[in-house]
């Protein structure tokens, strides 16, 4: 891993104030290992809260609008996610994909808008299990790729890439190890021939099932600069030890 791993925690629809206390925990370990970049994003409610209490994590949204303020009930601008405390922003998760019809354009836009808010952006992509047994996980995830990129890489490390496949997430199953390497290779001559030289700043994260048993051989794979991970993050003793799985050997 030639930067420093970025371990993210996305918690999804999951926590109150009562999980404050885990966020705190995961801080303090997080402050134990400097090798490792530690991110949470929790429920937009809980992000202001969540700056209060950490001191070393850095925290992120899980989507937000591709305008910048506007007649859009529900919705939550970059702006604000960075106002409320958050310095990165999840795009194009699947689920949003998947449950909320987002397309490749409206990701871009998405990701565009993080970065013209300062925010870095992390963009998901991953293939289904039929894309996968059909052949076709590369094909489908180079087309995701060139839709919901943006145009402008903004400063470096600002765009980071999820490979989250979505028959991994929350089953328990993961690709092998040559699979996660292949795909990770190939998004990574993908963001070379899209974006040149700033690619080499970019990350590529694997996500799906991540976990305290499976973490040191997945972020041992090609090109896998960290994990996006979603359930084992909401404790901090899994996610702490997903954390020190990631730390750089000291021998
Ligand atoms: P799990 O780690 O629960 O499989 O979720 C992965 C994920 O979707 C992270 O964004």
């Amino acid at each position: 891993m030639p930067h420093r791993p970025y371990i993210v925690g996305n918690w999804k629809m999951n926590g109150t104030r009562a999980s404050l206390a885990e966020a705190r925990a995961i801080d303090r370990g997080a402050a134990r290992n400097p090798g490792v970049n530690v991110g949470i994003a929790p429920p937009a409610t809980l992000l202001a809260p969540m700056a209060e209490a950490v001191e070393t994590i850095s925290l992120g949204g899980q989507d937000c609008h591709a305008q910048a303020s506007g007649a859009f009930t529900g919705d939550i601008s970059a702006a604000m996610l960075a106002d409320a405390g958050a310095s990165f922003v999840i795009v194009g998760h699947s689920e949003r994909r998947l449950l909320h019809g987002e397309t490749n354009e409206m990701v871009k836009a998405k990701a565009a808008a993080a970065l013209a808010a300062g925010l870095g952006a992390i963009v998901c992509v991953g293939e289904t299990e039929a894309e996968r047994d059909a052949g076709k996980a590369e094909s489908v995830v180079s087309a995701q790729l060139a839709g919901s990129l943006p145009d402008d890489a903004g400063t470096p490390g600002q765009v980071t890439v999820a490979y989250e496949p979505v028959w991994a997430i929350g089953t328990g199953r993961v690709p092998s190890a040559v699979d996660v390497s292949t795909m990770h290779r190939a998004i990574r001559a993908t963001l070379e021939g899209r974006y040149g030289a700033a690619n080499a700043g970019m990350r590529i994260l694997y996500g799906g099932s991540v976990n305290a048993g499976n973490a040191a051989e997945l972020l041992h794979c090609d090109e896998v600069g960290g994990a996006l991970v979603g359930g084992a993050s909401l404790t901090a003793d899994s996610f702490l030890t997903i954390v020190s799985a990631a730390a750089p050997s000291t021998d």
